[in-house]
C-alpha cells in the first residue's frame, strides 16, 4: 500500500493518535511530578555563564579590579592580621593563636554560637554524642582526642571554614570573629575536660579545698 495516499495518511495520523496523547499525560504527569526541573532548569543565566551578550562572551560583568566588598569590611572587626582572621593561617601555617583578643566576652560569644551551631552534631560537651549523631548521622571526634588537643587553634577555625570530610563548611553561616570565638571556646571545652586542680587560680584551688571538707 502506498503510505502517500491521502487515506493511508489519514489511517496513519489516526493510528498515531493514541500514542500522542499518551505521551501528553504523561508530560502532564511528569511536570507535576516531585524532581521535576522546570524550576531547577530556568530560562536565565547563571554567573558568568556564556553569552554573546557581552563583547568577552560572559554573561555577566566582572568586577573592577581593585573593588573590595563594602558589606566584609564593615563587618569584620579591626585586626591587626586580616589575613589570619580571613584564613586562620599565620606565614602560611595554621596558627596557634587568635586574631582576636580571648576574654570572657569572646568565649561568651563563641559558646552561643557553638551552641546554636554545632551542638545538634558535636554535643554540649563536645563529645560528637550530638541528637543528630543519635539519629544516625557520621559520628564526629571527641574534642578532647589527643591530635585535637594538640591542634592549633586555626585547625579549628579552617574546619569551619571549609568543612571537614563528612561536616559541610560554615563560611557561609558564622561570620570570621563568630568562627574564632567558637574556636576559642572549643579549646575552654577540652581545658574544662582535662583540668587539673593545679591548673586553677589559687584562690580557686582553695574553694575546692574547703568543698571537699
Ligand atoms: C551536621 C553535623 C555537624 C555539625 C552541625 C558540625 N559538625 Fe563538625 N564534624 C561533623 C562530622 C561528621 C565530623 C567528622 C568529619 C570526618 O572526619 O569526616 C566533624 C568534625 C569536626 C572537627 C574535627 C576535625 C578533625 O580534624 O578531625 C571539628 C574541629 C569540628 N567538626 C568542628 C565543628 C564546629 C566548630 C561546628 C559548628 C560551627 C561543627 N563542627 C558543626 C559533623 C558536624
Amino acid at each position: 500500500m502506498n503510505p502517500n495516499t491521502p487515506q493511508a495518511r489519514a489511517r496513519n495520523a489516526a493510528a498515531r493518535r493514541p500514542g500522542r496523547l499518551a505521551a501528553a499525560v504523561a508530560a502532564a504527569l511528569l511536570a507535576a511530578a516531585p524532581g521535576c526541573t522546570d524550576m531547577y532548569d530556568q530560562p536565565r543565566y547563571e554567573p558568568y555563564e556564556a553569552s554573546p551578550l557581552f563583547s568577552n562572551g560572559a554573561s555577566a560583568r566582572t568586577l573592577v579590579a581593585g573593588t573590595v566588598p563594602r558589606d566584609d569590611a564593615r563587618r569584620l572587626p579591626a585586626v591587626e592580621d586580616r589575613d589570619l582572621l580571613l584564613t586562620g593561617l599565620k606565614d602560611g601555617q595554621l596558627s596557634k593563636t587568635s586574631p582576636l583578643a580571648v576574654d570572657a566576652e569572646l568565649l561568651a560569644r563563641g559558646r552561643q554560637r557553638y551552641n546554636i551551631f554545632c551542638t545538634p552534631c558535636h554535643g554540649q560537651l563536645g563529645d560528637g554524642r550530638g541528637v543528630i549523631v543519635q539519629r544516625g548521622f557520621s559520628p564526629p571526634p571527641n574534642y578532647t582526642d589527643p591530635r585535637l588537643v594538640e591542634a592549633p587553634l586555626g585547625h579549628f577555625f579552617k574546619v569551619m571554614t571549609e568543612g571537614h570530610g563528612a561536616m559541610y563548611s560554615f563560611a557561609a553561616r558564622v561570620a570570621p570573629q563568630d568562627r574564632w570565638a567558637i574556636a576559642a571556646y572549643i579549646r575552654a571545652l577540652q581545658l574544662s575536660q582535662g583540668a587539673r586542680p593545679a591548673d586553677l587560680p589559687a584562690e580557686d584551688q582553695q574553694k575546692l579545698e574547703g568543698a571537699g571538707k
